[in-house]
């Protein structure tokens, strides 16, 4: 009765080193790797919508580095009391690590063009079509890639408020450097150790030769990694992904991720991106009374498909879902059933009380995120999906917002309806208000918005821990 799906092999106190079982795009890895986020399926299929759109419109094609510099850098008066944790500094890096990257963005992968994915500052496309949300809340809601943190951050990092031109009195300093992106594509075909390594290297050497490095050897520098730590672990070369984080000069370098290695503790980890991205408080507000105000239908939901793999734990869910059909909805991801799926899974978290999170190839998923910003509470079969990860945004207790049932005992025959029918309504309310209160904390805001006040999102609240953590370290230093 042990795991057998190999996406499963790795035990609750193992580290993932080899963490795909594959390197080479078999047509199952290739699935499985589609099937992640059902999300990034309906950015596929609105690529090939536009992608007419695209070759028609030479001014379109590589809308992001013009872009993505601000145009009125704020640099504004940094006694200002907003400013109590401390100022930032972006480094300018050569547009290789960076700019480079985004216009690139038709080859960033094997298969399909990014540049839609990564567009608008990283959010993404506008949704468009039937989405399932207040009408004049839609045009707060884009298509976003859940690998599009480096950019989303870049975009932000260049217009915060606390960013100062003097690195020397800067208390953090940023590289923006996008790892992720620029791996990607060497991660799923047969690339060489060296390849994959290849922007890693040369920027560290980069980072390396500037003075606010000889200052701290990096102890003050920071980077925000959009791929799970797994994708920068490398340390055989006929492993999975680069060796980034390996690298000897990584070693003091903080890094903020989509999904921590719950052992180092120069990693934090920020929320996936979503798709809702308000422009005001009184817009987030809004979402908040709509989301509670749901008649929740379902007991539980589940959004995925099922893997051609023996074992495979998310078909159990799935078949468990059908056999409970009064009570489960499932929204069955699979062949082309979740392109169009933007509405379809978001009406499914709105009308549910549970959420169903198995992992997938990451222990952490950006559909848990989908499902908490509905609302939805979600039921989590691997302490490693939420324990040691998120605490700045959802605390250190995720007993208080979610429920934990061991995939062993799944697997044994225990009914997962039988223990979500166990919590009474006033349990379940308890739970959803902390999702619900929650949701402001790992939203990323509309850049440029000036109405979110002083409401802190993702982003803010991710910056001014990196800045407290520093300010702190060096406080620790000088007594
Ligand atoms: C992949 O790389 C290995 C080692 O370099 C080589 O032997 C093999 O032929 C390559 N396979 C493909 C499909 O290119
Ligand atoms: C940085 O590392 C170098 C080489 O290990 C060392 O000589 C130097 O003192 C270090 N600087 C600081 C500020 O820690
Ligand atoms: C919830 O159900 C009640 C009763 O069926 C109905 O009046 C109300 O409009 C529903 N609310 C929503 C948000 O669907
Ligand atoms: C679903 O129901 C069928 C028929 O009753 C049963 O054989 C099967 O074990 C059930 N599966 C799960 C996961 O409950
Ligand atoms: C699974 O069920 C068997 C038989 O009922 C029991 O002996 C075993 O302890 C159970 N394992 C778990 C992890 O619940």
């Amino acid at each position: 009765m042990s795991d057998q799906s190999s996406f499963e092999l790795h035990s609750s106190h193992e580290k993932p080193k080899n963490f795909s079982p594959k390197k080479k795009p078999t047509p199952s890895s290739i699935r499985v790797f589609f099937f992640t986020s059902s999300k990034f399926l309906t950015i596929l299929l609105f690529q090939i919508l536009i992608l007419h759109f695209i070759f028609r419109s030479p001014t379109k094609s590589v809308p992001l580095q013009e872009t993505i510099l601000p145009k009125t850098p704020p640099f504004q008066s940094l006694e200002s009391k907003k400013c109590e944790h401390g100022t930032l500094y972006v480094y300018d890096l050569p547009p290789m690590f960076n700019k480079d990257i985004l216009n690139n963005c038709r080859d960033l992968d094997p298969w399909h063009s990014r540049c839609n994915a990564l567009s608008n500052f990283g959010l993404g496309p506008k949704a468009t079509g039937p989405i399932a949300v207040p009408e004049n809340l839609s045009p707060s809601w884009y298509w976003t890639d859940m690998f599009a943190g480096e950019v989303i951050y870049h975009a932000r990092m260049l217009k915060h408020e606390c960013r100062t031109k003097e690195p020397e009195s800067a208390t953090a300093v940023y590289i923006p450097f996008y790892a992720g992106l620029a791996v990607a594509k060497y991660l799923f075909t047969n690339y060489t150790a060296k390849e994959r390594d290849w922007h890693s290297v040369k920027l560290l050497k980069w980072v390396h030769d500037q003075p606010p490095w000889k200052r701290s050897n990096g102890s003050d520098h920071f980077i925000m990694l959009g791929r799970m730590t797994w994708d920068f672990r490398r340390t055989r070369d006929e492993d999975w992904g680069s060796s980034f984080i390996h690298m000897p000069l990584m070693k003091n370098i903080l890094r903020l991720g989509v999904e921590r290695d719950p052992w180092d503790k120069l990693e934090i980890s920020v929320p996936y991106p979503t798709g809702f991205h308000p422009k005001s408080k009184s817009e987030m507000n809004q979402w908040m009374n709509f989301v509670h105000g749901q008649n929740r239908t379902s007991l539980f939901t589940f959004v995925g498909a099922k893997r051609e793999v023996k074992g495979d734990f998310r078909t159990i869910l799935q078949n468990h879902c059908y056999n409970e059909s009064d009570a489960c909805r499932l929204v069955d991801c699979s062949g082309t059933r979740c392109y169009d799926g933007t509405s379809e899974i978001l009406e499914a978290f709105l009308a549910s009380d549970f959420c169903m999170q198995p992992r997938g190839d990451a222990y952490t998923r950006r559909s848990t995120f989908d499902c908490m910003l509905a609302g939805s509470i979600p039921v989590f079969f691997w302490k490693r999906s939420i324990f040691h990860q998120y605490e700045w945004f959802l605390g250190d207790e995720p007993e208080k917002f979610s429920v934990f049932i061991d995939r062993k005992e799944v697997r044994n025959g225990t009914s997962i309806r039988k223990v979500l029918e166990g919590y009474s309504k006033e349990d379940v309310r308890k739970m959803r208000e902390k999702v619900i209160s929650s949701i402001p904390k790992f939203v990323y805001g509309l850049m440029d918005s000036d109405e979110m006040g002083s409401n802190k999102d993702a982003f803010d609240i991710a910056i001014d821990g990196v800045l407290r953590r520093f300010k702190e370290q060096r406080g620790g230093k000088d007594t």
